[in-house]
């Protein structure tokens, strides 16, 4: 049984990996051939914790990495892993999956095998049947459910945690019609996750639980963060108490319920505004998700607000930012909170000095010579008049007396309370915290 795997980003990568350490037939394929060259020389192209070990693992067993679309027709099952980004109005972007379908429709009209084409890209709903299918059937000139098999099948790894939520899923969901190529998918997906629930269901409830799952996780940051604002002017509350607490009750979950300065990331945000728009064009009002993305907005002018009620105009005043990535643990700074917020100060004409542990690079791609990168912590705080500590690396726990020593004035505004509980000589400010 030979897999292919179209798309080698944080899911189809982390993937191919764990799906060729367990010593199956992969074939990983991307039209980025220096991502490729980086790939077969076991490097990851994105920092993700345990990734390259699993795919280096893979590359001594049976991995190939392609830019050459040709190999599909060796597969048995073909997983799509594209990327389905944004248009500027928020609608999603189908560009790159149409693109790979065309491509796997016509290697399907030049050969006889039935293989089973799996999406794992994030589509809307509908998209499966109204868009892809007649793709597929048009270009190949074949059947599905004869000729070959359709499955959507949503992915839910967290970027950070991609190797365990592979190789762990909560779940499996597989959208499509029951057929022999159902059953066949159902089968491989059993042997991979022994003990983890698979839902059989359509496309399009498949796709609707993708969006369902990030709308929900979305709205929980939202409410929280909606919560710690409203704590912040309750002398003495504080948030994590709060939530932690809601957390106990089992209809709750105490997951994702951490107050900072709004969601961001490559999913969240994007999947947000694209159901936003689906509902729309669909005539449903969708109130309750606007509220949701209008609070995520606001939670950063809140912390605009904070700087600027401490240090006035913020012309030529020096503000030190730790941490760019969107989360702990990972390179990715897209969407992420702090580079919106280091455009907004810019406009304000601050001077902005930033530290990251991992995502120094990425940050200086956006904004080269426009403000300082530090690499040590006192590099970072020296002649700083604010820091913001935007994300939570484990890191920014150890800062003390010794570090804020150099800054010109010791004002700390701390979106994720990493330094609540310490006795600091500093004028500090939290997210969620009643002063
Ligand atoms: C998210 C979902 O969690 C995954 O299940 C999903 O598969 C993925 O999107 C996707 O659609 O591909 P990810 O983008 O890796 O995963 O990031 P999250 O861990 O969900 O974090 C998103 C943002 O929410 C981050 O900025 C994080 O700091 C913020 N967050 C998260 C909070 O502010 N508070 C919390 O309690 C949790």
């Amino acid at each position: 049984m030979k897999i292919g795997i179209i798309g080698l980003g944080f899911v189809g990568l982390s993937l191919t990996s764990v799906l060729a350490s367990k010593g199956y037939d992969v074939i990983g394929i991307d039209t980025d051939n220096e991502k490729c060259n980086k790939i077969i020389n076991g490097v990851s192209p994105f920092f993700e914790p345990g990734l390259e070990k699993v795919l280096q693992n893979g590359l001594k067993k049976k991995l190939k990495i392609e830019n050459n679309f040709l190999l599909i027709n060796s597969c048995d099952f073909i997983f799509v892993t594209v990327g389905t980004p944004q248009k500027a109005n928020g609608s999603i972007d189908l560009s790159k999956i149409k693109k790979a379908i065309s491509t796997i429709a016509e290697n399907l009209l030049k050969n006889n095998k039935k293989p089973i084409i799996i999406i794992k890209s994030t589509v809307i709903p509908g998209t499966t049947t109204k868009v892809i299918l007649p793709i597929l059937e048009k270009k190949s000139n074949k059947k599905n459910g004869k000729d070959f098999g359709l499955i959507s099948n949503p992915e839910f790894l967290q970027e950070s945690n991609a190797i365990k939520d592979t190789e762990f899923p909560h779940v499996v969901v597989l959208g499509g019609d029951q057929t022999e190529f159902m059953k066949k998918t159902k089968k491989l997906f059993m042997k991979l996750h022994p003990n983890v629930p698979i839902i059989i269901t359509n496309h399009q409830t498949s796709e609707m639980i993708k969006y369902a799952n990030n709308a929900f996780l979305a709205t929980k940051i939202s409410f929280i963060n909606q919560l710690s604002n409203i704590c912040q002017k309750i002398p003495g509350a504080n948030i994590d108490d709060v939530g932690a607490t809601m957390g106990l009750d089992p209809r709750i979950g105490k997951l994702f319920l951490n107050a900072g300065p709004g969601y961001g990331g490559s999913c969240l945000p994007k999947d947000m505004r694209a159901l936003i728009n689906f509902a729309n064009i669909s005539g449903i009002n969708p109130t309750l998700l606007n509220a949701v993305e209008d609070l995520n907005t606001k939670q950063l002018e809140q912390i605009i607000l904070m700087t600027k009620e401490k240090l006035g105009n913020l012309t030529s005043k020096k503000i030190t930012i730790l941490g760019t990535a969107f989360k702990p643990n990972t390179d990715d700074i897209r969407d992420s909170i702090a580079i919106e917020l280091i455009k907004k100060l810019l406009k304000k004409k601050a001077r902005i000095t930033i530290h990251d542990p991992k995502a120094m690079k990425n940050t200086k791609r956006i904004f080269e010579e426009k403000i300082n990168y530090a690499e040590t912590m006192k590099d970072a705080l020296s002649k700083s008049e604010c820091v913001i500590i935007m994300t939570q690396w484990k890191q920014y726990e150890k800062l003390n007396n010794n570090e804020f020593k150099y800054m010109k004035r010791k004002f700390v505004i701390d979106c994720r309370r990493m330094l609540a509980k310490k006795q600091l000589d500093v004028d500090y400010y939290a997210i969620g915290l009643g002063r």
